[in-house]
């Protein structure tokens, strides 16, 4: 880069931004500063440069046909399969024995999968699936932990033009049933159990639980992990896995072209507060996306070493473990189980041993990792890590700065990345070759993607105010709901801030942002979390944003509740962990409020507490919350990553 960087805080910042840029961008893979131009002027015909990232059994014929918009068709006439994509081509390329696949187990078990393997395995695990009568558009769920077998079962399903419906392993029988029934699901793929902190947990019981409330009998296939001294029984229509890779070995299944709009999978949108929603993306636009950006925002080129932490169970884990890094031929890393067990050296331990060169993770995580200390990190070694990534929710200023310097140090560039499950692919980031950081901004859109903060009006708003986050023209990987969805797809995300006489569409991501001078978007939360106080509605994330500001406080959630008769606002708050003045935080936080909304709406409480409840994706539960402060019943914490906090929750609350 030999340009001034535009907006420099210090001398001594731009001078080290600058070099940790230009370090990192000596091998970019893409170094064009100007291609969001490019992308703009070509629009949508740029998209072809995703599309040239993809092997096609069939050319398209078409890039973007928006006849029935907002249900846009990319790449149609094109036909693909995604296995071939991810698997077979880096055979032909000559990279069979580039290492595909590196699990690590959480008893210390170890696992390498070469392309030349994983493409042994999905075609007998597909052969296997055919034989149970599995065909072209039948629904396979699976219900697993991060083992091998997961991303193994969803390539075999692709591979033979089924779709997959990946349900978090975490869930209750209920949420299986539900997922199952609601995509009218032919077969499923779970396993025996998991080890838990090293006890074994049945996992097998959990389905058989939801496979007994579903009327139909589906063929069910069961991955051994508890090994032979945890035996269990198969009832009828029930395979093991093992056996059934054995019989087919070897066994030659073409990977069946699908058309580029056809569906590739089902996923299930998290749901904070809402019902699961049932979400597909079509085969060419997602692929085209997910591979896209793996080498933009990721850089990611054959063989090199990437970490995601995320579960298969979320879109991230499918973009972003299987389906973007796979296409590149990249080595991807998977690690079962909890990052702290057997200790808190684990993460620091599987980036050294395995030579990761690109990380990507939650601030959630990032965080939990500042409360362990900054020696953890330390006393391994990180030379190989060349880039990190977040996503998920915003990346706090002092949360950033850890990442940085602790796990980076100092010479990573960090992507903040913003996308969501309807998305299917990042649209919001920097391009680390070529884009200045500007830490807690998730940066300007991609190329080719175009975003546009508005008031409740949908007029667009000026740099500097916080309005709705839109998405005015269709990008690749979009939704694609299925004919029977398309009513409450219209309804959630294309109504609000379109103008359909005029057919001028317009997504609603469902977030509160504002852009800066320079494009950059500062996602500030999600805009459906509403507080109502003495007759007020108040975003949540804009409260928040004003709480987390105040030195000292790294997370936050307001709530309303009648605790103390009328309607007040509750605040809970987690603090840096070195600050110990909570009284002086409190009246911060308080004054914080009240410059933000103004007198009335002081916070009748403000709680510290160690963690917030949270999601398995991360999402503040405020439900869990609302409970507490009005003393009702907690109904389901089964969305709840930490289940622990509650209890102590309710401890500080009678005592505070
Ligand atoms: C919501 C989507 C897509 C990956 C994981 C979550 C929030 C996502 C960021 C970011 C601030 C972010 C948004 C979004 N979010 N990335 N970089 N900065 N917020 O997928 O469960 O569909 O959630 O996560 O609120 O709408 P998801």
């Amino acid at each position: 880069m030999d340009e001034e960087p535009s907006n420099p805080e210090s001398p001594d910042d731009a001078a080290e931004s600058r070099r940790s840029l230009s370090a990192f961008q000596r091998d970019a893979t893409v170094t064009d500063g100007g291609l969001r131009e490019q992308f703009d002027r070509e629009w949508p015909d740029c998209w072809a440069d995703a599309a040239a990232l993809l092997e096609w059994a069939e050319p398209y014929d078409e890039i973007l046909e928006d006849d029935d918009a907002p249900f846009y068709r990319w790449f149609v006439g094109g036909r693909l399969n995604a296995a071939e994509n991810c698997v077979d081509r880096h055979l032909e390329a000559g990279r069979k024995n580039q290492v595909a696949l590196r699990w690590e187990g959480k008893r210390g078990e170890r696992r390498t999968y070469t392309y030349h393997d994983l493409h042994r395995e999905v075609s007998a695990v597909a052969a296997a699936l055919r034989d149970l009568g599995v065909e072209e558009d039948d629904v396979v769920t699976c219900y697993l932990p991060k083992l091998p077998e997961l991303p193994i079962t969803m390539l075999a399903c692709t591979r033979i033009g089924a779709l997959h419906n990946v349900v978090f392993a975490g869930f209750a029988p209920d949420a299986l049933v539900e997922r199952m029934a609601g995509t009218d699901s032919s077969a499923l793929v779970t396993c025996d159990g998991a080890f838990r902190e090293g006890t074994a947990v049945n996992q097998k019981r959990k389905a058989d639980a939801a496979l007994a409330e579903l009327e139909a009998t589906v063929p069910t296939i069961v991955v051994d992990r508890l090994g032979p001294e945890n035996e269990t029984r198969l009832g009828p229509e029930q395979y093991d896995y093992g056996t059934l890779v054995e019989r087919f070995d070897g066994a030659d299944v073409p990977p069946v072209p699908r058309a580029a709009t056809d569906p590739l999978f089902h996923i299930h949108t998290s749901g904070t507060t809402g019902e699961p929603q049932r979400m597909t993306h079509a085969t060419g636009g997602y692929l085209a996306g997910t591979a896209w950006t793996s080498r933009t925002v990721f850089d990611l080129s054959p063989g090199d070493t990437y970490w995601c932490t995320a579960d298969l169970g979320w879109i991230t884990g499918h973009s972003y473990v299987v389906y973007g890094p796979l296409s590149r031929g990249a080595t991807v890393v998977l690690a079962e189980g909890s990052l702290r067990y057997p200790d808190r050296h684990r993460p620091w331990e599987i980036i050294e041993r395995n030579g990761v060169e690109v990380f990507y993770t939650t601030p959630g995580v990032i965080r939990t990792f500042m409360k362990w200390g900054e020696s953890f990190p330390a006393e391994h070694d990180r030379s190989s890590l060349r880039l990190l990534g977040t996503v998920g929710e915003p990346i706090g200023p002092d949360t950033w700065e850890w990442y940085h310097t602790h796990v980076g140090d100092g010479r990573c560039p960090i992507v903040d990345t913003w996308w969501q499950t309807e998305t299917g692919a990042i649209l919001l980031s920097t391009i680390p070759g070529v884009d200045e950081t500007k830490p807690g901004a998730a940066g300007p859109p991609l190329p080719g993607v175009e975003a546009a903060v508005v008031d409740a009006d949908g007029r667009e708003l000026p740099p500097g105010e916080p309005g709705y986050l839109t998405l005015t023209k269709p990008w690749p990987s979009m939704l694609s709901p299925l004919e029977g969805d398309r009513y409450w797809v219209l309804a959630e995300y294309w109504q609000q801030f379109s103008d359909r006489r005029a057919d001028t569409w317009r997504y609603f991501t469902g977030d509160r942002a504002v852009v800066d001078e320079d494009g950059y978007v500062t996602i500030i939360g999600r805009a459906d979390d509403v507080v109502t106080v003495g007759n007020r509605r108040l975003g949540t994330a804009e409260l928040e944003a004003a709480i987390t500001a105040v030195d000292g406080v790294t997370e936050a959630a307001a709530v309303a509740g009648s605790a103390g008769g009328d309607t007040d606002l509750y605040v809970f708050a987690t603090a840096a962990q070195e600050r110990t003045d909570r009284d002086r935080l409190r009246g911060a936080i308080r004054d914080a409020v009240v410059e933000r909304v103004g007198r009335f709406v002081e916070p009748a409480a403000v709680v510290f507490t160690p963690e917030l409840p949270e999601t398995h994706s991360g999402k503040t539960m405020y439900r869990v919350l609302e409970s507490i402060v009005d003393d009702a019943r907690l109904e389901d914490t089964e969305p709840l990553r930490n289940p622990a906090i509650v209890g102590e929750l309710e401890t500080l609350w009678e005592s505070g």
